[in-house]
């Protein structure tokens, strides 16, 4: 008997040591790969300073950065919530005190974390909207950049990831996936559509404002990102309940938050107040796209 209880324990130990090993070598990974420094050549990227690409860059920067950054933009504490992965602030971006404008020391910088994904000492950010925004095209983020450096300035002091060495040990296992500057292609020079009520426009406004990092990558729902949340995603291709919405009730529930069977949409997980934002032209556009989609069932896990 006592020999029996000898082995179980060998083997119970041997495990737990295999366990911490595996763990050590998943923190480093990830400890590694959070650190690795990037070099990408500059992009050269016009920075505009008349009237009508500023407008646009507050246009677009209200509709793309302030549902995580704040409509001040000025950063939001906690903008992942303290946990056993660690903590994030979603940072302030405005030039007052302890924001990137008081940081960042050329425009190069914003196009490094904007479309590369990296800080300005080429460190990898955690900032999953960078995968749609690396298909952002030049003058767009051209006039991002030129609002940002104007916006008025707000002091907070915000910083950005704080990972907990089991966040680490995630990332490093790879249960977050890839992060930002893993994914993207890192092209210099990026070309947008015209604008206009056409399909291509619309795949290229719903691309840069990430729909499918809820929406699936083929438009057809699924889980929230967030497991702890249990809403799902609905499907917007043509196989969902979007086909039988008119072109007005899209419009009105993206501006009103309200859809076409009185339901209402919830802001914490549909960000419906910023889409919103967008002009009538770009909302048309973005439903002529998802109406170009394949039809398909919704994706439910
Ligand atoms: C889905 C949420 C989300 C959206 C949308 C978003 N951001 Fe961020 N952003 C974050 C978070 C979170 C961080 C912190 C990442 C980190 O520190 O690893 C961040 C970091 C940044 C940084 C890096 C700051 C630094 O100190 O290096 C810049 C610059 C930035 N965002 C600009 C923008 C702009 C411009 C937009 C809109 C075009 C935008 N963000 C949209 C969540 C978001
Ligand atoms: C952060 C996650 C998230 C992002 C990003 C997001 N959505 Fe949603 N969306 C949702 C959720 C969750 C719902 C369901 C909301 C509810 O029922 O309260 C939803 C609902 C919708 C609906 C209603 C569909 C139906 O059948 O009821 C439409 C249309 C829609 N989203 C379009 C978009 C478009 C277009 C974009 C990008 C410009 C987008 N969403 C970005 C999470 C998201």
């Amino acid at each position: 008997m006592k020999k029996v209880f000898k082995w179980i324990g060998i083997v119970l130990g041997s495990l737990v040591s295999l366990i911490l090993a595996l763990m050590v070598v998943f923190f480093l990974l990830g400890n590694s790969r959070l650190n690795k420094t990037y070099n990408f050549p500059p992009d050269n990227i016009a920075i505009p300073t008349d009237a009508e690409s500023l407008a646009r860059g507050e246009h677009l920067t209200k509709m793309l950065c302030s549902g995580c950054h704040g409509a001040d933009l000025s950063g939001v504490a906690d903008w992942f919530p303290p946990g056993p992965f660690g903590s994030m602030d979603a940072p302030n971006l405005t030039s007052g005190k302890g924001g990137i404008g008081d940081e960042f020391t050329s425009d190069e910088d914003y196009v490094l974390a904007i479309r590369h994904g990296v800080d300005p000492e080429g460190k990898p950010i955690f900032m999953p909207a960078v995968v749609g925004f690396s298909f952002m095209g030049d003058e767009d983020l051209g006039a991002i950049i030129a609002y940002l450096k104007t916006a008025l300035p707000v002091d907070n002091q915000t910083s950005g990831q704080n990972f907990s060495a089991l966040g680490k040990i995630l990332i490093g296992a790879g249960l977050f996936g890839k992060l930002p500057v893993e994914e993207v292609s890192h092209a210099a020079h990026v070309t947008a559509p015209a604008a206009g009520v056409t399909v291509e426009y619309g795949q290229y406004l719903v691309t840069i404002g990430d729909c499918k990092s809820c929406h699936g990558a083929e438009f057809a729902g699924g889980p929230f990102p967030d497991p702890s949340v249990s809403i799902l995603a609905p499907n917007l291709t043509p196989g969902g309940e979007l086909a039988e919405w008119s072109e007005k009730g899209f419009i009105a529930a993206m501006q009103t938050g309200i859809e076409p069977d009185g339901k209402a949409m919830d802001p914490n997980y549909m960000p419906w107040k910023e889409i919103g934002l967008a002009s009538d032209d770009e909302l048309k556009a973005m439903l002529m796209y998802l109406r170009s989609l394949p039809k398909l069932e919704q994706v439910t896990e």
